[in-house]
């Protein structure tokens, strides 16, 4: 099968190398994909946006399965585009990626299907939201833009000025555009969270390991949240927020799908904060999680290509997954500035000779002068994988020890 991989992050890095493992794999191709892929896909010079030539490329060199990893083109409706034009795409319709693109939609389809979440009220103006959020007595308080806003569209609040002020910014100012028209007042959920991602054929969902990321940006859960500053897999849930989380979140969002003609062929991430009163859904995502993809593609044992192609086909009944035992800590090195401001141009050093047990995926890079440099917020995904959690952080961190760059800002607490 020839696949052509849509993204240029740390989870297409880990994508590519578990679908370059496949014996099913012909050509890999990426759009755009990064300098640190070329090794293992080739580059086609075409944007990741641009779907008529996407298409034609397609067409061209005999793409069996397109597989979408970020959420703006398929909120941009890139599945549609192809598949009505006969080429299979893992990844959601333009409806279906509505899940993630929209706060409003995605909180009134778990309301429609009954999937327990934080209570909420969706509010179309600024006059609107300040009368709600001075009526408002129990703080925290927690306000979403509606639309994507690059993972930086929540805010807890925690007093009364704090929410006045995230309306101000996000209907007002809108420091993120038209996602900030409408905004969700929800309510806060104290508890632990998990990622809980399973494969989607638009009938069915196989589970994959439940992961676990790292959103803030210092150790203790410190700092400004970030995309993402590490990640466990597997994590163990007790068996009955297990079946909680089967029952009523993912067998419920496949019913919805089904029912409301979604038309979800990919992969569905569910946000999951475990609560005193049970797990609750806080987000959905449409799209592998950055980065838990780090963390779980080395625990998978069995081949991904055909268990993408199946969900694209419909066919992913009677399909089972099978791991390698091992648990996996991925931690992420971060550019000095990050989240804000992060320095790019940094040359990195101990990039070569990674210890065994030991994936190295770049997130925002690029190749010069015969090295690599800093490109990004997100430079690395140090992925180690070991018999236990202990063993794994010790070889993350080992690898990490060997790895710099000026102003490199990494947590030393992934996996506890
Ligand atoms: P979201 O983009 O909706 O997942 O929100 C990003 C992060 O904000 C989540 O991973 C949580 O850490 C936090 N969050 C979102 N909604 C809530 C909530 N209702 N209560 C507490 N924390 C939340
Ligand atoms: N790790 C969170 C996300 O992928 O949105």
């Amino acid at each position: 099968m020839n696949v052509l991989l849509i993204g240029s992050g740390g989870r297409e890095h880990a994508l590519a190398w578990k679908l370059k493992q496949s014996p099913l794999l012909g050509k890999l191709y990426a759009i755009p994909g990064s300098d640190a892929l070329a090794g293992l896909a080739a580059r086609p010079a075409i944007g990741a946006e641009d779907f008529e030539k996407i298409c034609a490329f397609c067409s061209e060199t005999k793409i069996d399965l397109v597989v979408v990893g970020p959420e703006a083109p398929l909120a941009k409706g890139i599945t549609d585009f192809l598949t009505r034009r006969g080429i299979r795409v893992f990844g959601p319709s333009q409806k279906g990626a509505m899940l993630e693109a929209s706060k409003q939609f995605a909180k009134e389809f778990m309301d429609r299907n009954s999937i327990p979440t934080a209570s909420f009220t969706v509010l179309y103006s600024a006059d609107f939201a300040r009368e709600k959020i001075k009526e408002n007595k129990k703080y925290p308080v927690v306000i979403k833009a509606d639309g994507l806003a690059a993972g930086k569209g929540v805010r807890i609040c925690c007093s009364e000025a704090e929410a006045l002020a995230a309306v101000d910014d996000f209907m007002e100012k809108r420091i993120f555009g038209s996602s900030g028209s409408k905004v969700v007042l929800e309510e806060f959920l104290a508890g632990t969270e998990a990622s809980v991602m399973a494969l989607v054929d638009g009938e069915t969902y196989l589970m994959l390991p439940v992961s676990r990321d790292h959103k803030r940006l210092q150790d203790g859960n410190k700092g400004p949240n970030t995309g993402g500053m590490g990640a466990v897999c597997p994590v163990q849930l007790p068996a009955a927020d297990l079946e909680i989380i089967e029952k009523e979140v993912l067998a419920r969002f496949v019913e919805g799908v089904k029912k409301e003609r979604l038309g979800f062929r990919g992969l569905i991430y569910a946000g999951i904060m475990l609560t005193m009163d049970g797990p609750k859904l806080l987000e959905f995502n449409v799209r592998f999680g950055d980065p838990e993809t780090q963390a779980i593609m080395p625990v998978l044992k069995s081949d991904l290509l055909p268990l993408l192609a199946a969900c694209a086909d419909g066919k992913l009944a009677g399909r089972e997954l099978e791991l390698t035992g091992e648990t996996c800590v991925s931690v992420v090195a971060a550019a000095a500035g990050y989240p804000e401001n992060p320095e790019k141009d940094r040359p990195i050093t101990g990039l070569y000779n990674p210890l065994p047990g030991v994936q190295v995926f770049h997130a925002g890079t690029a190749q010069k002068d015969g090295g690599y440099v800093t490109a990004g917020g997100r430079v690395l995904s140090v992925s180690a994988s070991a018999k236990d959690l202990g063993a794994a952080r010790q070889r993350a961190y080992a690898a990490l020890a060997k790895i710099n760059f000026e102003g490199m800002q990494y947590r030393k607490d992934i996996g506890l």
